[in-house]
């Protein structure tokens, strides 16, 4: 049986909807602007869930001042048909208003996991994320969550607020979709221009060259941090922000790589900040 897909704005429109929705609901937070990374997680709801359930909402809180959320692409009509091609049930479109409303003065906040990487870049990041998963955690309440490992902290820094907050709620992180060149699908690959859109592929020619040591045998954290600046510094519209070999769960800098461990970095090509990483699984214990 195929049934119409629900569409609610408001929190009440949101909890009606909810009540009609049976078993075990899956759910997928977005932003908006889909592309098959996203249509993923919610494709892996559909397979493991009763029902699913999406958000869109441009998330204000987790963009930083200079950041891009004014341009942030969206596309609501698009990613309403691709939600509903994939089988979602319900997809709530919340306003500012409504998931920040006046006087709005209470933050959820993992403290440790966010001083580095991707939080030590964009301060206030993941207050905002993690605020904003919580709300609408409290809201839609699934019994799963699905995220993406392109945002490999994001998805550490959930999976810890989720375990500290005790919410019932079981977290899947999916594998990166990538295009077939290697680049990570991202909302933000639309403002490359064609010469940029080339050079942004040296994100993945890092991460593969690193992880091709790794293979070789390379367990020394900083070599591998220096394969992947190497092959950056390569690549002449590329500047590096940061490049990191760190521990999978603490995502504490290695020196030396002995279990699972991600490999990450944050690149600008012109005013395009990307982001990406590969996962070494944990070398076979030899005796
Ligand atoms: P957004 O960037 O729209 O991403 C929504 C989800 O899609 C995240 O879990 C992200 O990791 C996943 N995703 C993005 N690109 C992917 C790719 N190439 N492969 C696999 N998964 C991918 O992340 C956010 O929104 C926000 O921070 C949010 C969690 C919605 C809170 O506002």
């Amino acid at each position: 049986m195929t049934r119409q897909m629900i569409l609610a704005s408001t929190l009440d429109e949101l909890r009606s909807a909810r009540l009609l929705l049976d078993g075990k609901l899956g759910f997928v937070p977005t932003m908006g602007y889909l592309h098959e990374g996203h249509l993923s997680l919610a494709r892996r709801a559909r397979t493991e869930c009763d029902s699913v359930a999406a958000s869109i909402f441009v998330n204000p809180t987790q963009f930083g001042p200079n950041e891009d959320l004014s341009k942030y692409p969206r596309d609501l009509d698009r990613d309403l048909h691709l939600l509903e091609e994939v089988g979602v049930d319900l997809v709530w479109t919340p306003t500012p208003e409504i998931m920040y409303p006046p006087g709005f003065q209470t933050w959820v906040e993992v403290q440790e996991m966010t001083r580095s990487l991707e939080g030590a870049m964009r301060p206030g990041h993941f207050r905002g994320v993690t605020t904003v998963v919580a709300k609408l955690f409290n809201a839609v309440q699934p019994q799963k969550a699905y995220f993406g490992q392109k945002d490999a902290q994001q998805a550490a820094v959930i999976r810890q607020m989720v375990r500290d907050l005790n919410f019932p709620i079981e977290i899947i992180v999916c594998p990166t979709v990538r295009e077939p060149d290697g680049l990570a699908m991202s909302s933000r690959n639309v403002y490359l221009d064609p010469d940029q859109r080339k050079a942004a592929t040296v994100l993945f020619r890092a991460l593969s060259a690193a992880k091709a040591e790794y293979e070789k045998g390379e367990r020394d954290a900083e070599k591998l941090r220096g394969k992947m600046k190497e092959v950056i510094a390569r690549e002449p519209l590329a500047q590096m922000q940061y490049v990191s070999c760190a521990d999978y769960d603490t995502l504490q800098e290695l020196d030396k790589v002995t279990g699972k461990t991600l490999l990450s970095m944050a690149v600008f090509i012109g005013k395009t900040r990307l982001i990406d990483n590969f996962v070494l699984e944990a070398p076979p214990v030899t005796s």
